[in-house]
């Protein structure tokens, strides 16, 4: 259904809301982003434009002829879905080396400066005939769409697309251009290692936006600091908006909170019901968890160097707890992700080895990507260990306590965006002091019934307080203050 009276939107994303298989079947993404997304795009006259990620996506927007194709959602809507198939050497240097590692490693402060990842031409021509060319790709597919609409909204997401705002502005003066960044921002210094061509070409692509969201107030201020510092550019702080070539820049932030009615649904449905059967079948007295992707960012070495160094110093918890780690492979053509795999299973093996019975494993390493075998996990872990180096936001740190029902205790890095909102009621750590993340997990583990239940309540209560719903209905409130256009009705 879409409202002949809104602007036409259209939404840009690397991933996007489904994949093809090879079957010509389609398989739906999962998550709040997705979900919030698609409740926007199925109430309006909206094309969610994407990256072809499969070979099965790429025969599929070739069969369209580069036309969209429509969508039905699970709840009956409609949307249109347009997937760009890039040249395939170009994407890769677009996704395997500049978007990851590159800016990804920037925006996490990963960057090793006495090691690789170095900038030489390889990465340059990445960028020149990857990067680019991949925003080039997309940028046009958005000027095809919006062509002839007038007021059109374009909201752009994450670091794949920095340049892709600069090329539709320059098409289309007119547009509404709105970015949200899923990523941390990192401060200045860490943007020094772009070399600085690469680096200008990046802050005037996202400059060329009318509105930049981040989940945090802290990624706005460094954003905010970087356009002082790195573009010489006037900035108000207090007001969040930066004077780009006589253009006002507003930086926003909005914290993506989960879908919590969908996640309990989820932590209902009978193959949770198997898994939990599965788990409590093989429980010890404690269970500790972690859910990720197996991302350099999300310090899972530590994690594991942390847990070694707890049954060490207190070795009256031998035999009696397990950690479940179920870790995602994710971008295992970046060859950093595929060595942090091997030495996480590496590390795994050591820590089982040193401490390990003939009938106790003390890790249990899981390394597949499976909603409901981690919703069963969360409703009963006794410790949920959110340890990342830095994280945009962290999801698992929301959707966990919320389906919850052992008084579980979150240990939450400070470094996550999800810290902001929940620290409160989390066992806070630095995430690079092993010790003090052993200390944690000894406290979580001891900590009387009645601190645990406060704590979790507090997690519960913050996480149900708003949805993605609401989440995008402040982002379309400040396109109304700002751009004067009507989104129609509001998706919360
Ligand atoms: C992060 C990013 C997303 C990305 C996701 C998975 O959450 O913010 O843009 O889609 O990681 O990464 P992938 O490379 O598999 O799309």
């Amino acid at each position: 259904m879409s409202t002949d009276t809104a602007a036409p939107l259209v939404l840009v994303s690397n991933r996007g809301p489904v994949t093809f298989e090879d079957d010509g079947s389609m398989s739906r993404g999962t998550g709040g982003l997705v979900t919030a997304l698609t409740g926007l795009a199925s109430h309006r006259d909206a094309v969610w434009i994407a990256s072809a990620m499969t070979p099965a996506d790429a025969k599929r927007a070739q069969e369209a002829g580069g036309r969209p194709i429509d969508i039905r959602t699970p709840t009956g809507g409609e949307y249109q879905v347009k997937l760009v198939a890039s040249d395939a050497e170009a994407y890769d240097g677009f996704y395997n080396i500049v978007a990851n590692p590159m800016l990804w490693f920037i925006q996490h402060y990963l960057w090793d400066l006495s090691n690789a990842p170095d900038i030489r031409r390889h990465e340059i021509d990445a960028f020149d005939y990857g990067y680019r060319v991949v925003n080039e790709d997309l940028a046009r597919a958005v000027i095809e769409e919006i062509d002839g609409r007038e007021h059109p909204v374009v909201m752009v997401h994450d670091y794949h697309f920095y340049l892709l705002p600069a090329l539709v502005r320059a098409a289309r003066p007119d547009v509404f251009l709105h970015h949200f960044v899923h990523i941390p921002w990192t401060q200045s210094d860490a943007w020094r290692v772009l070399p600085n061509r690469l680096r200008e070409e990046v802050f005037r692509g996202i400059l060329a936006n009318d509105i930049v969201g981040f989940h945090t107030r802290s990624y706005r201020r460094n954003f905010l600091q970087c356009c002082e510092d790195l573009m010489g550019l006037e900035v108000d702080h207090e007001a969040g908006v930066v004077r780009y070539e006589d253009r006002e820049v507003w930086v926003r932030a909005y914290p993506l909170p989960i879908d919590a009615r969908a996640t309990l649904q989820v932590a209902r449905s009978a193959r949770v019901r198997q898994f939990e059967t599965e788990l409590l079948r093989r429980r010890r007295d404690h269970l500790i968890l972690r859910v990720d992707r197996a991302d350099l960012s999300k310090n899972v070495l530590r994690g594991f160097s942390a847990f070694d160094l707890f049954l060490e110093q207190h070795p009256e918890f031998a035999e009696k707890v397990t950690f479940v780690a179920q870790l995602m492979p994710s971008r295992t053509d970046v060859p950093e992700y595929a060595e942090y795999l091997e030495r996480i299973e590496a590390l795994v093996a050591v820590v089982n080895h040193r401490h390990g019975t003939p009938d106790w494993m003390p890790i249990q390493l899981k390394l597949r990507d499976d909603l409901e075998e981690a919703v069963a996990a969360y409703k009963h872990y006794d410790v949920l260990l959110v340890n990342a180096m830095f994280d945009g936001m962290n999801l698992v740190a929301k959707e966990g306590p919320l389906v919850n029902e052992r008084g579980g205790v979150s240990i939450l890095s400070e470094n996550t965006g999800a810290h902001e909102e929940l620290g409160e009621f989390a066992l806070s750590v630095n995430p690079f002091d092993i010790q003090e993340l052993a200390d944690a997990i000894h406290s979580a583990l001891t900590m009387g019934e009645g601190r645990r239940a406060e704590r979790l309540d507090g997690l519960k209560a913050i996480v149900t307080e708003r949805d993605p719903g609401d989440w995008i209905d402040e982002q379309l409130a400040d396109i109304r203050k700002k751009a004067g256009v009507d989104l129609g009705p509001p998706v919360g």
